[in-house]
């Protein structure tokens, strides 16, 4: 698996601490940045990572910032990503198990670093059960397709 990882100013601590987890667990990564203290602006991290999730060139994306909602609502305008806001661990497993999540989003002023790097680690080796579940995100990407 091959993840993208990127943060606005508001998550670079949490990245930081994803990356080691990625290291830890031998995971291939790309981090995206951002290389900043100052104030940025959070769309320009959350699209270049979703895109390369929607293209193909990785598996899936972590994008981290203050509240985790930005990067997810930018994120989640990009076709065929699906992106959840986590800050629990029940969530992390029940996104990868039900709704086949490929965009992890995460707050830094929300949750610490601990539980931060549990719920990634769960999101990242959880596989989608499929079943019921899979025509039911069918019919999202159905939804986006139709949209052209
Ligand atoms: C930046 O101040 C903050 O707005 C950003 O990190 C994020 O929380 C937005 O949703």
């Amino acid at each position: 698996m091959k993840v993208a990882i990127a943060s606005d100013h508001g998550g670079v601590n949490i990245r930081q601490e994803i990356i080691n987890l990625m290291k830890d667990m031998n995971i291939e990564y790309v981090d995206l940045g951002c290389e900043c203290s100052t104030s940025v602006d959070y769309p320009d991290y959350a699209v270049p990572v979703a895109e390369k999730v929607a293209n193909g060139e990785v598996d899936r994306g972590i994008l981290i910032c203050g509240t985790g909602i930005g990067m997810s609502i930018a994120a989640n305008k990009v076709k065929g990503i699906r992106c959840a806001l986590v800050h629990d661990m029940f969530s992390a497993r029940a996104t990868r198990e039900h709704n086949d999540t490929n965009v992890l989003a995460m707050g830094e002023r929300v949750i610490g670093p601990g539980l931060a790097r549990a719920i990634a680690e769960i999101w990242l080796t959880t596989p989608f059960e499929g079943g019921r579940h899979e025509s039911r995100v069918c019919k999202i990407t159905e939804y986006e397709n139709a949209l052209g």
